[in-house]
């Protein structure tokens, strides 16, 4: 079956038992504070697991386009992916545990035939802050699950949080079993080894979990799942890896016909880079030399490198980049309308790095030069993170080149700080997760209603073509980006600052009303990605200066914000302007 064919069944089997189905949100969170991308289906979904009404009701299914970076490292062998696409069903207070694992395993079984000998289940075993979930096992039994399928593990397995603080609970999880030899005698669900492949994951969302690291019960008990496209598609198709699908097999095969060397590895991370950097870039991501602009620098640089490994003509890059938006644009028609720009942003960014590969080069040279003045034969690591880490250059590439002129290089030392390095920034990415999500502190939300106003504020002192592009919020402070071609003035940003604060001294009411998407459009309420939203959305307002649909939470009078104070103004990227404010209280 393929992929689509998965998602629609999927979709329709759970609109058939009383989901709405909601569209994807962006790759890239929106309001969402720091999160660099959307990592689950759950995440644009937060604040109504926290307890906020969804105007599309207690039951809602999708597909989630998602990134994770974790393991960007890793990609290049037969599993890891850095884009896939979840597709979950959730439960905002409604159903629990015994309609959510009937649903699962009806939908495996019969809408996708999987013998139930195939299938495996993992449950929570408790500990000190929850309960061992035999409610769940005995469901699972009652289905049609063979008692020596199900088996009971501890938090590492069968908890499901994103990041450190947030929602969560325990789940049950299913496996695939590929039918391979076991590894060994004790090879179970929970082993790594390929035998049981992890195919969907129900989280019964009943707790919150704290900064402190203690947990309450939630408002409501919800239901969060997560089921993995491409590698469903995988095993129904029979194959060993999701290159083999029709996801990717049209790319790799071009991959093999362009290249010059044999490197199945270099394929898959220049096949699984290309589609990732298309969907970024397509839901507005631009390389940067910060965070999610970053990663999607990372993501082009590695998958050039590979290309000029597989001897295949740079020039090249501008076909398959048409070949694989060919491939998906049935799974995601908005790459169509995107082409151009995918490939404007793709291609620059390559011919950037190619300068910075040559300079890299000539850096390169200038040390060699040096070491042999100094009758040096070895490069040390910190020599060789410097060029990393600075030029961008390579590794790899400067051991080629060091061989090439009869030096050694201390590969060693330069693993170490390059460990020092990655988990400098992996941490930064978890500090960012952990602010990010679930927080919805009062600072928070006044932040949240202050972008309304700053939007507002930017239309009528710049013009009414001002939109925002992004936003990033923190307890501490907000960043707001918006479209505007110019630096704007003293003079503009003390108007834009006291038309918000005079806009807070009115004390204007926040209020929130439910509408059709159209209707919302027509009467002139802005939003960023039309297509993010359902198709009843909720709007908010603000006395009548904003209008704007957004999933809250806000203020409920503007009275509340303090006093607003623009600190920075800056450019974020072309034709995107960045305003760092705060609000003092
Ligand atoms: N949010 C859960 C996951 O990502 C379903 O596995």
């Amino acid at each position: 079956m393929k992929a689509i064919n998965i998602r629609n069944k999927y979709l329709k089997f759970f609109e058939n038992h009383g989901h709405k189905v909601i569209p994807s949100a962006p790759l890239i969170p929106e309001n969402d504070p720091s999160v660099l991308f959307t990592t689950a289906g759950m995440q644009p979904l937060v604040p109504y697991l926290l307890g906020e009404k969804h105007p599309e009701g207690t039951r809602l299914t999708d597909y989630q386009k998602c990134v994770r970076t974790v393991d960007i490292d890793e990609v290049g062998d037969n599993r890891h992916l850095t884009y896939f696409e979840m597709l979950g069903n959730w439960s905002l207070g409604d159903y629990f545990k015994e309609e959510s694992i009937k649903m699962s395993f009806e939908f495996l079984t019969k809408e996708l035939g999987i013998p139930v000998e195939k299938l495996f289940v993992t449950v929570f075993k408790g500990d000190e802050d929850a309960p061992k979930d035999e409610e769940s096992a005995k469901i699972w039994e009652k289905v049609g699950m063979p008692k020596d399928h199900i088996y009971y593990f501890g938090k590492d397995d069968n908890w499901w949080i994103a990041g450190e603080e947030g929602p969560c609970g325990p789940d049950t999880e299913m496996f695939y079993d590929t039918g391979k030899e076991a590894c060994s005698e004790n090879c179970d669900p929970s082993c790594g080894c390929g035998k049981y492949v992890e195919i969907w994951n129900n989280v019964f969302m009943e707790y919150y979990k704290s900064k402190d690291g203690t947990y309450s019960k939630l408002k409501q008990r919800n239901v969060d799942t997560g089921l993995g496209l491409e590698r469903m598609a995988m095993l129904l198709q029979g194959k060993e890896t999701p290159y083999d699908t029709e996801i990717f097999a049209p790319i790799m095969e071009e991959l093999k016909n362009l290249a010059k060397s044999d490197d199945i590895s270099s394929r898959r991370i220049v096949a699984e880079h290309l589609r990732c950097s298309i969907m970024i870039i397509s839901d507005g991501g631009r390389p940067s030399n910060v965070d999610r602009g970053y990663i999607l620098r990372r993501l082009i640089r590695r998958m050039t490198r590979h290309l000029n490994k597989l001897q295949i003509d740079l020039n090249e890059l501008s076909n398959l980049i048409d070949l694989n938006i060919d491939v998906l644009k049935e799974m995601y028609p908005e790459l169509e309308k995107n082409r151009e720009e995918i490939k404007k942003v793709l291609i620059e960014e390559k011919d950037k790095f190619i300068k910075t590969l040559a300079n890299g080069e000539r850096e390169f040279e200038k040390v060699i030069l040096r070491l042999k003045k100094e009758n040096q034969t070895k490069i040390d690591g910190q020599i060789v993170f410097h060029l990393y880490d600075t030029y961008g250059f390579p590794p790899e590439v400067t051991s080629d080149l060091a061989k090439e002129q009869g030096f050694t290089i201390d590969m060693e030392n330069f693993q170490k700080l390059y460990k020092e390095h990655q988990e400098k920034s992996r941490m930064g990415s978890e500090q960012k997760f952990k602010g990010g999500l679930a927080d919805q502190s009062p600072e928070t939300i006044c932040y949240h209603t202050a972008t309304h106003l700053l939007n507002a504020a930017l239309k009528i002192v710049i013009n009414k073509d001002v939109h925002q592009k992004g936003s990033n919020i923190t307890p501490e402070r907000m960043r707001f980006d918006f479209s505007c071609d110019h630096k704007l003035t003293d003079e503009e940003k003390k108007k834009v600052e006291d038309l918000v604060n005079e806009w807070i001294k009115q004390a204007l009411p926040v209020t929130v009303q439910e509408m059709k998407k159209e209707d919302a459009i027509k009467s002139g309420a802005e939003c960023m990605f039309i297509e993010k939203y359902p198709d009843i959305v909720t709007v908010y307002s603000i006395g009548n200066v904003s209008k704007e649909l957004c999933g809250g939470p806000h203020v409920k009078n503007t009275s509340e914000l303090g006093t607003f104070k623009i600190q920075k103004e800056e450019a974020s990227s072309a034709g995107v302007r960045r305003i760092k404010a705060i609000l003092i209280k």
